[in-house]
Formats: structure tokens, C-alpha cells, sequence
């Protein structure tokens, strides 16, 4: 073994993915943006075939965020729907694998057949015990954090907790899905350089991994290679390894 390979591989339980590129990749076809997000599909049935086949535990998949709500009204119908169809589409086997579908956000923005469709989904799987598949949907990393800072604050005048008992427990157990690990490694497609607001308190040691591949065209040959590069990582949190 070099010097430069780490005897103990990173683990990775959580997986995060910012899905970017759909609008591009239909632009260049000479297509409108909506059939990039329809193209979507394939590489989600594959990033879940992925993560089932090699023991991830956690797959957070940044499908909407609240500033998407400002595209226009068109766009944002149709991916609506498309989310609908593509739980109603793959419902039963997701739960054939044991998938258990969750989601995380401000869930009561979404319109009322999506947002039935999601939760009868998540009913329907919540004993499963394989990928917990979470769908960020009208998701906002800092929103995130005003939802828990009022439940805090609430929890502050209600006598519950001073203010010097807040922690960085306290914190994190605010926030939506507090069972769910920080992620390991977020991966984003499409060349852009930046978080947009994804899971900003729990990404603070995440390991971050950019393509250009733009998302329609993502396949698990390149969910591979960003993994492989993952594995090579050495993991500090701010410690030192050589003491
Ligand atoms: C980013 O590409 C993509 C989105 C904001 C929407 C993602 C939606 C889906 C993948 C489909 C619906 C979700 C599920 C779970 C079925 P972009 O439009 O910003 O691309 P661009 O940057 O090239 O314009």
C-alpha cells in the first residue's frame, strides 16, 4: 500500500445528489426543458438500483427546491406531475427492494394529488428496512433552519430549555429528519461549482464530488467513479491523522 492510499476505505452511509443539468441536456437536443426532467427518470432508477446493490443506506435526492417555486408555472406543473407519476410508477417496486421512501422539506407547499401520492408512498414503506430513499422536495437548506430555530425558540418560552442549554444537538434535532445520518459525499451533475441551499447544517464535513455530466445522461458507471474517488478520501472533521 502507497503512502497516498488510506488503509481504511471512507465509509459511506449517506449519499446526497443535486440533480442539475436537466434543462441543458434538452436545450442541446433541440428540446423543451420539460423533456430533460422527463430524461431524469432513468438515471434516478439507476442511482436507487446503486445505492440497494452496494448497502447505502441513506439516498437524498434534491428533486425541488423552494426557489424552484419561481419557475415558471408551467415547469413547475409539470414536474409536479411527474413526481406524482413517478411514485405511482415505481411504488411497488420500490417496496418489493425494501426501499423506504421519505421526503424532506416544507411538504404541505406541494399541491394536494402529489403531495397524496408521497405520503401513501411513505405509509406504505415505512417498516421497510433497505435504502431509505428521501426526496428533498420544496427543500431550502436555510428554510430548514428557520422551521427548526421557531421550534426551538417555541421550546426556549415554553420554559423547556434555556438558551444556554442550546447545543448543537439541539440543533440538529430541530431539523426535519433528525434520525437521519449527515451525509458522507454530495455529488453534483452539470458543472456548477456550489450547494444551492442542500442540506447546509448537515453537509458541513460532507465530501463534495462535481461532474459535467449533466443529470439526464448520469449512469452508475459515473455513480462508481465519484464513489471510488469518495473511498480514497481521507476524512479529517478537523482533526489531524497523524499524531
Ligand atoms: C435541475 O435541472 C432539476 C430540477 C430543478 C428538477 C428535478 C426534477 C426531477 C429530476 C424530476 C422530478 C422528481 C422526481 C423525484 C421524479 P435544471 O432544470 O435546473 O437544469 P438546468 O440547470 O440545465 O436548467
Amino acid at each position: 500500500m502507497t503512502s497516498s492510499s488510506p488503509s481504511v476505505l471512507a465509509p459511506l452511509t449517506h449519499l446526497g445528489i443535486i440533480m442539475d443539468g436537466n434543462g441543458r441536456w434538452a436545450r442541446s437536443r433541440g428540446l423543451k426543458r420539460i423533456e430533460g426532467h422527463k430524461a431524469a427518470e432513468t438515471s434516478i432508477h439507476e442511482s436507487v438500483e446503486y445505492c440497494g446493490e452496494t448497502g447505502i443506506g441513506y439516498l437524498t435526492l434534491y428533486a425541488f427546491s423552494t426557489e424552484n417555486w419561481k419557475r415558471p408555472r408551467a415547469e413547475v406543473g409539470f414536474i409536479m406531475a411527474l413526481l406524482k407519476r413517478f411514485i405511482r410508477r415505481n411504488i411497488d417496486s420500490l417496496d418489493q427492494n425494501r426501499v423506504r421512501v421519505r421526503a424532506t422539506g416544507r411538504l404541505n407547499d406541494l399541491p394536494a394529488g402529489p403531495l397524496r401520492e408521497l405520503r401513501s408512498a411513505m405509509e406504505r414503506t415505512a417498516g421497510n428496512d433497505g435504502l431509505q430513499l428521501i426526496l428533498a422536495l420544496s427543500y431550502g437548506g436555510r428554510a430548514e433552519l428557520v422551521d427548526g430555530f421557531r421550534r426551538i425558540a417555541g421550546m426556549v418560552r415554553n420554559g423547556d430549555i434555556s438558551p444556554e442549554g442550546i447545543t448543537e444537538d439541539t440543533i440538529s434535532s430541530s431539523l426535519y429528519l433528525p434520525d437521519v445520518p449527515d451525509p458522507d459525499l454530495v455529488i453534483r451533475t452539470s458543472g456548477e461549482l456550489r450547494l444551492s441551499n442542500f442540506l447546509l447544517w448537515q453537509s458541513a464535513y460532507s465530501e463534495l464530488y462535481f461532474t459535467d455530466v449533466l443529470w439526464p445522461d448520469f449512469r452508475k458507471k459515473h455513480l462508481m467513479e465519484a464513489v471510488e474517488e469518495y473511498r480514497r478520501r481521507r476524512r479529517r472533521f478537523g482533526e489531524v491523522d497523524d499524531v
